[in-house]
């Protein structure tokens, strides 16, 4: 198998993404995942639509931009997994490395609800197949999800088959061959995403639904939905963890980072405009409420499809390609603890793999039973599934997104990320570096800070 994540030895080469599309592609790929197609419908819809937008595109652009680009810059620089990159490019003693630590944590929690929505998808697959989930009567297509979710079994089951297959893909060593799958399917899950959001501009409740996603009603904002507008543009960018450090430790060192990230975050936002524009016009059409929470996603789109010509064959396909999303985020976020595992202990990264998904079988398990039989086992008011999300995007992504600008404004400094960002003074980017610089250091920091502490209620 190849070795593609570990810190290689002094004097081995190591591998590293080969062409300009190939960091573009598996970059995006990390980035875009059910983020898009069912999380950022979901907490539009339940934080009141346009006004979430307008916050969650500024936090895409103050805040997860810059952090994203100064990810990848100290992964190209360290070129190893997130803890062994602040060890080296921190001055010795200095603890900047438990942003990498903290990054694993995230990474369990994420995967242990991510992996069960990806298990509703890959289950939704064969529901599909079958043809039982295609109807606009919300009533069916809602008691479709339930049944689903509200069965333990079928929702382990489903879980553990979904680590399996993740867990396969990266024992049989073809994350290339999954990476070539993925950059051949995700154009195919963007034209699709086209047809469909074509097909929903035609429904009667459309300038309904657009009304809802781009007229904002600022009244709707309040401290709670800034925190989780900022937090939904870590998640989807995958940063404040350690990930983009790993993919950046893979760039290559001509690839113009500051303009490759841009490129991530545009197609990024496109893809969950996409997917907005497909589930708004079908809730107000079909009656649905666009506040249904999680479900939403999975009750909305069968009644889309069952309102179009060929709709049955178009679902499956849609299904499949949102399983390929997910499953090239799952194993970016595998990526972390696998890589620091294998990195920090020196074990191989087989073991390193098996043990990681040995654990998130055990404690994803709680988020799979979270609709079930721990249903009423809340923490903080919370279930399993809604803590894990809201302690990883509302708490640990942020929290590490602030200390990244620290450590790169204020310790790495700006001449290291000057060199860096320029590729030693090759590319004629000084204006963007500086804005870049200023950002990191006051403005990106001090804004997660408010954010985080008004939406958690210090203050
Ligand atoms: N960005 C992914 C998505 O939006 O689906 C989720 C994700 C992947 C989060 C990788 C965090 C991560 F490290």
């Amino acid at each position: 198998m190849k070795q593609t994540t570990q810190a290689a030895p002094a004097g081995q080469a190591r591998d590293a993404f080969t062409s300009s599309f190939g960091v573009l592609a598996a970059t995006l790929g990390s980035a875009v995942g059910l983020g898009n197609i069912w999380k950022f419908p979901y907490v539009t819809g339940a934080n009141g639509g346009a006004g979430f937008l307008l916050v969650y595109l500024l936090a895409t652009l103050l805040v997860g931009l810059p952090v994203m680009i100064a990810e990848i810059m100290l992964g190209r620089k360290a070129k190893a997994d997130a803890v062994t990159t602040l060890r080296v490019l921190a001055p010795k003693g200095q603890y900047w490395w438990l942003i990498g630590a903290f990054g694993v944590v995230a990474a369990f929690l994420i995967m242990s609800f991510y992996s069960e929505v990806a298990a509703w998808v890959f289950a939704y697959v064969f529901k599909a197949i079958s043809g039982d989930i295609l109807s606009s009567d919300p009533a069916r297509t809602s008691a479709a999800f339930g049944a689903l979710v509200g069965d333990p079994v079928q929702s382990l089951l489903w879980q553990w088959g979904v680590l399996l297959f993740i867990g396969g893909i990266l024992l049989l060593g073809v994350a290339k061959g999954i990476e070539a799958v993925t950059k051949k399917l995700m154009p195919i899950l963007f034209v699709l995403l086209l047809v469909l959001g074509a097909r929903s501009l035609m429904l009667p409740g459309a300038a309904q639904g657009l009304a809802f996603l781009f007229t904002p009603d600022f009244s709707k904002i309040t401290a709670e939905v800034l925190l989780v507008a900022m937090g939904l543009a870590f998640f989807k960018l995958s940063i404040g963890m350690g990930t983009m450090m790993t993919y950046g430790s893979y760039f290559r060192d001509d690839q113009n980072i500051p303009v490759t990230t841009a490129r991530v975050m545009s197609a990024d936002l496109f893809v969950s405009m996409l997917a907005g524009i497909v589930v708004f016009p079908a809730v107000f059409t079909f009656g649905f409420k666009p506040e249904a929470g999680p479900s939403l996603l999975f009750i909305t789109i069968p009644a889309v499809f069952a309102s179009m010509p060929m709709g049955h064959l178009f679902m499956v396909l849609f299904f499949v390609l949102s399983a390929v999303a997910a499953t090239g985020a799952m194993l970016s976020i595998l990526e972390v603890p696998v890589s620091v595992m294998a990195g920090r202990f020196g074990i191989s990264r087989t073991k390193a793999t098996l043990i990681n998904l040995g654990l998130l079988g055990v404690i994803g398990s709680t988020c799979a039973l979270s609709n079930n039989v721990l249903a009423h086992v809340k923490l903080f008011g919370m279930t399993f599934f809604d803590l894990f999300d809201f302690v990883s995007s509302s708490i640990l992504m942020p929290a590490g997104g602030i200390f990244l600008c620290l450590f790169v404004a204020w310790v790495w400094g700006r001449e290291q990320m000057t060199a860096a960002l320029s590729n030693d003074g090759s590319l004629q980017n000084r204006q963007v570096i500086r804005v870049l610089y200023w950002l990191l250091k006051f403005v990106t920091p001090v804004l997660i800070l408010l954010v985080m502490l008004k939406g958690l209620g210090v203050f």
